[in-house]
């Protein structure tokens, strides 16, 4: 019988070592604060999306801003940080440190809950450093390798964005770069949240939320498409059937 016991062990050990994996893992991560970010400038999107309690702030950027007609964006953060109490995203287009720190601090004024986003190169490195030693806290963005997220959490940054689409897109694996990032942050305790961006279809958003992404920011189409199962319409149209048989309604 011991024979048997021990065989059986043995086949158990894989599971129990992934069992214990998960335990790790959890225990490792504290509470779970997986947070959805809208991504967008519209404030008429913003205004949708809040109704749902599930948006915990919004990301914007030039080519967002540039789909709304000429607003100003400083208005337009405004209107936006009236709506959604949390981070707000404003991004630099400076390309100098020096210019960059200027328009950061300028950003900065629009509202408390503005977060600069400045790009990762060199110029936008030193800005990064010089702007988080201020207390400006900074959104990296376009963030395309682990390196580049290394680079920016040790300078300061309190936002890591990389972007899964735009790598997808160009034949690499977006959602290796989101596990990679999630890793070094915290195997090394580094004080930035991995912000998933370029999120771009349902699965992005489930794959990077089980990467352990803090955050994803997500355009506003992909609410419906999280929401929508057709089999959760197919019971909802059958209870309705079932209820009026029941005299329900
Ligand atoms: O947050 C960055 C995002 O706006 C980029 O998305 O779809 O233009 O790659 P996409």
């Amino acid at each position: 019988m011991p024979g048997l016991y021990q065989t059986r062990a043995r086949r158990l050990q894989p599971c129990l070592e992934s069992l214990r994996a998960v335990t790790i893992s959890n225990d490792q991560r504290g509470t779970l604060d997986m947070q959805l970010f809208l991504d967008t400038a519209s404030i008429d999107d913003v205004r949708a999306a809040a109704r749902y309690g599930v948006i915990s702030g919004v990301t914007t950027n030039p080519s967002l801003l540039a789909k709304e007609g000429g607003v100003s964006y400083r208005q337009r953060i405004q209107e936006i940080a009236e709506v959604i109490d949390g981070p707000i995203s404003a991004e630099c287009v400076s390309r100098k440190a020096d210019d960059l720190l200027a328009e950061a601090r300028e950003l900065a004024t629009w509202h408390p809950n503005v977060v600069v986003k400045i790009p990762i190169d060199a110029e936008g490195l030193e800005a990064i450093h010089r702007c988080s030693a201020e207390g400006i806290r900074i959104n990296t963005t376009l963030i395309f390798s682990p390196n580049q997220a290394l680079l920016a959490a040790l300078a300061g940054a309190a936002f890591l964005s990389p972007f899964v689409g735009r790598l997808d897109d160009v034949s690499y694996d977006g959602m290796e770069l989101i596990h990679q990032c999630v890793q070094l942050v915290e195997t090394h305790n580094l004080p930035a949240r991995v912000l998933a961006a370029s999120l771009r279809h349902p699965l992005h958003v489930t794959q990077a939320a089980m990467a352990g992404a803090h955050i994803g920011t997500i355009p506003p189409s992909l609410i419906p498409q999280m929401l929508k199962h057709p089999l959760t319409d197919i019971g909802i149209d059958r209870f309705l059937a079932d209820a009026r048989t029941a005299g329900l309604i």
